[in-house]
């Protein structure tokens, strides 16, 4: 008997967001058949996120049945937020898995002479948790809000919370991309929105971490089961951005070296980073794995795969439930919607 399984994955054309979706293909049922609802700010990219995942699949021996759906959705635009909300809610009656995956980064180049200083004092640790990217501080989108929070932490957090209607008959998955680089001093209580930090993407990541602890048992409550996983460091084509080919290559040198030296982060391969967000949809038992730990993809050694699960720390948690809590009710009136959660 067939079982149609609905995965929407938000930001589906990037390098994670892709092999999130080979994993899928390979750990659901053989009986289960997938409907991929792909997320791009463009539907050329979103298209091409679809036939990237069908040539996987048709290469495969069992071949699945697999189907496509491009979505354009930024997630940097409420109004565009909610109206995919609406187009999700009328057309699917139930959504089994949602990967946030989409973040957005707001690097403006490397400081190449900290960069060499750190790769010299600290060669692990120069490529774990790097000082020498320069990010762009006081970013505000065109909502006026800071451009780093709405992106990777307010934008998705609203979509889900207005499409609970078809992910509670999915009994759905919820899966949180955060990051190694999330430690609490990367999220100043007074400045959720990231506005005056000099470090938006890892205060984004950290919010992720506080606002699962903060979430996860209201919509469990509803049937929908929220992780927060992370994927290690692997190489992501938005590397290219800041990198020549030399230094590219010097990268990947470093990356190795470190993984031999005992990083288990350094997971590299991106099919392998995917190995967390897709391991917390397995679960036989949901009620029975914890949900308030942050499952991690890493590597041995010799880069054969496991999963690290971390324990999370709860600093600011009330802060930031209260904080988004006002946010969402201040967006359901600025655009006119009845509060469905
Ligand atoms: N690379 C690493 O080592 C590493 C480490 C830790 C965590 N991560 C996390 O892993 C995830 C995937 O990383 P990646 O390197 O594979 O991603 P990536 O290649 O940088 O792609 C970013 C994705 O986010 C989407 N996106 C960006 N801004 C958006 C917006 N305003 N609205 C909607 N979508 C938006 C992009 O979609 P479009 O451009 O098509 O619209 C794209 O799909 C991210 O959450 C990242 O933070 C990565």
């Amino acid at each position: 008997m067939s079982n149609e399984k609905v995965v929407l994955i938000i930001g589906a054309n990037s390098t994670l967001g892709l092999n999130i979706a080979y994993r899928q293909i390979e750990s659901q049922a053989p009986e289960d058949s997938l409907i991929f609802v792909l997320t791009s700010r463009s539907i050329e990219r979103a298209n091409e996120a679809g036939d990237s995942i069908k040539a996987f699949n048709d290469q495969r021996e069992a071949v699945r049945k697999v189907t496509t759906v491009p979505l354009v959705l930024d997630l940097t635009n409420m109004k565009n937020v909610l109206e995919t909300s609406v187009l999700l809610n009328k057309t699917y009656k139930a959504i089994n898995y949602v990967y946030v995956n989409a973040a957005l980064g707001v690097c403006s180049g490397i400081n190449w002479f900290s960069a060499i200083q750190e790769v010299i004092t600290s060669p692990v640790q120069a490529v774990t948790d790097p000082h020498y990217k320069i990010q762009k501080v006081g970013l505000m989108s065109k909502d006026d809000m800071g451009l780093v929070f709405e992106a990777n932490v307010f934008g998705p957090y609203y979509l889900i919370r207005k499409i609970l209607p078809i992910l509670s008959p999915g009994k759905a998955v919820v899966v949180w991309i955060s990051s190694i680089r999330s430690d609490p001093n990367y999220l100043p209580l007074d400045d959720l929105e990231l506005i005056e930090s000099p470090t938006p993407y890892e205060g984004s990541k950290r919010m992720i971490d506080v606002m699962h602890l903060a979430t996860y048992k209201y919509l469990k409550s509803k049937s929908v089961y929220q992780y927060v996983v992370q994927p290690g460091i692997f190489v992501s084509q938005s590397f290219n951005v800041h990198l020549n080919i030399i230094t590219y290559y010097l990268m990947m040198i470093m990356f190795y070296l470190a993984r031999r030296w005992g990083s288990y982060w350094h997971t590299i391969d991106p099919y392998k980073a995917a190995n967390s967000p897709v391991y917390v949809t397995t679960f036989r038992d949901r009620d029975f794995e914890r949900q308030d730990i942050k499952y991690g993809s890493a590597t041995y050694s010799d880069g054969v795969e496991h999963i690290k699960p971390e324990e999370l720390d709860f600093t600011g948690k009330e802060k930031v439930a209260e904080f988004l809590l006002s946010k969402e009710k201040e967006w359901n009136i600025r655009l006119g919607d009845q509060d469905t959660s």
